[in-house]
């Protein structure tokens, strides 16, 4: 999504928070939209000043309106929603000692949501509650510690990211998704100073809590050493690999997380920081079993009435369908149903029954992306330097 489109999503869930009378929701909203909107006026300050004065004033104005709405808000929940320094952006010039300017949030999503991908969630929650469960062991073995870096790679769809942003809703953690933009974004500082300062921020917040600090698609966040277009580049991996070295001390504390589609494409050195390599693979065919139905099961509105027979026949007919596009069959055979009967002037009662019939349709409409290159490519990479591990 790009960020006007961001913008604009923020804005419209915060209207609709304050119609419905959720203060608190709203103005997390509207502070997360100002922070994109600062960021938004300051790609253009140079290039583009009219621009950037119009934006500038509309975020005032919205950053006001959020004041406003916060003299009435449940501080405890509005921290909890919020990142805590949302609002006063603007003003911000972040030092390295100084308070977060990256995001921090509480987990949105939960491990609970994750249909199967039992031995991944194990990795997360053992890396995640180590030091609370070996607690009379800290400190004293060379050999058992936690994990400081967990890359999860594979094709598009099979849930890495979901993985990631959920792990931190073990042992009570907070999680700082990184993105591009974070890192190579001019207004915030040098890029490699931003690599820094991510880091002492998280090392900052891991004496309150535990933190999962996410790269998502970190091949493109990390250039590959040979593919270094700038010096830019060759100083951030620099940086991030001598930051991964100085959470050493902050294992069981600081979880780092990478999840990339193309794990070939990694630095070599980047690539031994992440100690465990985790394949998180297209699902294979009892997994995709196991996945239609949950779907259904947990949609709370949809119910299916098909056979075993049948789910075992869908489960054959979607061989490389990864777990999001399994999803979109799912909700497509859910959509077309209740447009059916929309057309027919039917009834839609509290359930809507999908049929063998309405999945078959709906997985001729839905098309596997991944192609056989990439699962040759990942297959490879599992071979030389990943792992794989059994769900079963
Ligand atoms: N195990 C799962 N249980 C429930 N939903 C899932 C699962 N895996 C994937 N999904 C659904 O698919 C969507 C896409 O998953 P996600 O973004 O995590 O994939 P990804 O592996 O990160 O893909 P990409 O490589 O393209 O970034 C999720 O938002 C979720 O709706
Ligand atoms: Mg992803």
């Amino acid at each position: 999504m790009n960020s006007q489109a961001f913008i604009s999503k923020c804005l419209q869930e915060a209207i609709q928070y304050e119609n419905n009378n959720m203060i608190e929701e709203a103005v997390a909203k509207y502070s997360k939209a100002c922070e994109r909107l600062t960021l938004l006026a300051n790609e253009c300050k140079i290039s583009n000043p009219l621009v950037y004065k119009a934006i500038y004033e509309k975020t005032v104005q919205y950053i006001d309106h959020a004041d406003e709405l916060k003299k009435n808000c449940n501080h405890d929940k509005l921290m909890r929603l919020v990142n805590k320094k949302s609002s006063d952006f603007i003003s911000y010039v972040p030092t390295e000692e100084d308070e977060p300017i990256f995001p921090i949030q509480y987990p949105e999503k939960k491990m609970e949501d994750i249909i199967g991908m039992e031995a991944a969630k194990k990795t997360l929650k053992t890396a995640l509650t180590f030091n609370e469960q070996f607690k009379n062991l800290l400190g004293k073995s060379k050999n058992i510690k936690a994990p400081r870096c967990i890359l999860f790679y594979g094709p598009p769809g099979t849930g890495k990211t979901l993985l990631a942003e959920s792990a931190a809703s073990f042992g009570n953690s907070l999680l700082m998704p990184i993105s591009c933009s974070d890192v190579y974004n001019k207004f915030i500082g040098e890029s490699e100073k931003n690599v820094r300062y991510i880091f002492n921020q998280c090392k900052f917040y891991s004496q309150q809590r535990n933190i999962v600090l996410f790269f998502d698609e970190v091949d493109k966040l990390i250039p590959n050493n040979t593919s270094l277009e700038s010096s830019v580049n060759a100083r951030v991996l620099q940086e991030f690999l001598t930051q991964v070295n100085s959470c050493d001390d902050y294992r069981g504390k600081i979880l780092i997380l990478g999840a990339t589609n193309y794990p070939q494409n990694l630095d070599g050195a980047l690539t031994r920081r992440f100690e465990k390599r985790i394949e998180i693979g297209l699902p294979s065919f009892d997994e995709r079993i196991f996945l239609l139905k949950e779907l259904i099961r947990c949609d709370g509105v949809m119910k299916s009435n098909m056979t075993e027979d049948q789910f075992k026949n869908v489960a054959e007919k979607t061989h490389d369908y990864s777990n999001a596009e399994l999803q979109t069959i799912i909700q497509e055979a859910g959509t077309s149903v209740v447009q059916t009967c929309a057309e027919n002037n039917a009834n839609i009662s509290d359930h809507v029954t999908i049929t063998y019939q309405d999945v078959l349709s709906a997985c001729k409409k839905i098309k596997p992306a991944c192609t056989l290159e990439m699962k040759e490519s990942i297959a490879a990479f599992t071979e030389k330097s990943g792992s794989k591990e059994n769900n079963e």
